[in-house]
């Protein structure tokens, strides 16, 4: 297939153009080299915008399929980003589907995101599963981290998320993702295509980028380490993610292309299926790259959610799609890759 790739010269872009190269098809490049997450400009790649609909349309030429990963991720700085969050993620995807509906290109990959579920699935000892509010500035502040059941207050254990969980974005970020998950399927459903939303959970990998405001928690700790700092590890590190090496991030990208697509958008996690506290990750990171050991903060961020762990059964059953790389050789190879600055 002739496949466009947007966002082709970021992160989880990069990787995916080569792993669609690598499986036979042909991927050209759309990126803007956005400054949150270029402070260089890459060789080779010219620059156009997913909002710019002549350049959208002249990218579209001859394009059999769509990978859209130019987005701006992350928790940013402050809601003076929101603007720049929107634009770049919504009008971005709005005026790229408008593009593709015109061209006539059915088939879409969109490369979502587990922050559409804000806080994921807990269940109460004695009321089954529930749905805990976010966490209150007050409750972090005396280091009580743990969601409580929203009807008796006991401590609730984190359940695997499935897709069909309900969507509750909790930062102008998830926001924007889960806006982008409904662009497509009204896209989806008003031209007879089919969209498949990708919801990756914490990726990580070579060419990531280096700490920013932008960048996830894998990229932030080894850029400690880089400095000769221990990572900082907030709340009391027994935060659960599911950490997907960029490697395994590339394939699904593969996958889900060729696969059989029904009509509308379907979503799918993109997870390993094995959940990790940050404080492991910190350690299996600092023990790989000799050194220093984390240190506990006890700091915390607004907005941040407790645990998000996730079902890639849908994945397996449906793509044939499951993480191959090992969380322990994953980290250990990142503690010496080289990173993007
Ligand atoms: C991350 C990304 C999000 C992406 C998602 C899925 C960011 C900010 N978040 O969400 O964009 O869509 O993965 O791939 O890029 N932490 C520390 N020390 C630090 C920084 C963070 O302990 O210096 C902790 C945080 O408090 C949090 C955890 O690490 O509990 C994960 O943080 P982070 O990677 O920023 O955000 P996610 O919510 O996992």
């Amino acid at each position: 297939m002739r496949v466009l790739v947007t966002g082709g010269a970021g992160f989880i872009g990069s990787h995916a153009a080569d792993a669609l190269t690598a499986a036979g098809h042909d991927a050209s490049i759309l990126d803007n080299l956005h400054p949150a997450a270029h402070r260089t400009r890459p060789a080779g790649i010219g620059v156009a915008d997913v909002r710019d609909a002549g350049a959208v349309a002249s990218a579209l030429r001859g394009v059999d399929a769509v990978v859209h990963h130019a987005a701006m991720v992350g928790m940013g700085v402050n809601l003076d980003d929101l603007p720049e969050y929107v634009s770049c993620n919504d009008l971005g995807t709005a005026v790229l589907l408008a593009g593709m509906a015109r061209a006539g290109v059915r088939r879409l990959v969109l490369a979502s995101s587990m922050v559409v579920y804000g806080e994921g699935a807990y269940a109460c000892p004695t009321h089954g599963p529930v749905d805990p509010a976010p966490r209150r500035p007050a409750e972090l502040a005396a280091g009580r981290y743990e969601p409580g059941c929203p009807r008796c207050g006991a401590a609730l254990a984190p359940q695997l998320v499935t897709e069909d969980a309900p969507l509750r974005p909790r930062s102008g970020y998830a926001a924007t993702k889960v806006a982008q998950e409904h662009l497509a399927d009204v896209w989806a459903r008003e031209t007879g295509s089919s969209a498949t939303a990708l919801r990756y959970h914490n990726v990580y990998g070579p060419g990531m980028p280096r700490d920013t405001p932008y960048s996830g928690v894998a990229a932030i700790f080894r850029s400690h380490l880089d400095r000769g700092e221990p990572p900082r590890v907030f709340e009391d590190g027994g935060q659960l993610r599911d950490f997907i090496h960029v490697a395994d991030i590339a394939r699904a990208n593969a996958i889900a292309l060729e696969a059989p697509a029904d009509p509308g958008l379907t979503a799918y996690n993109i997870a390993s299926g094995e959940p990790h506290t940050i404080a492991d990750m910190a350690g299996a990171l600092a023990d790989a790259y000799g050194g220093p050991a984390p240190v506990h903060t006890g700091q915390y961020r607004a907005g941040d959610v407790r645990h998000i762990v996730a079902d890639p059964a849908r994945a397996r059953a449906r793509l044939g799609f499951h993480a191959e790389i090992p969380f322990a050789t994953g980290m250990a190879e990142f503690a010496a890759v080289p990173l993007r600055t």
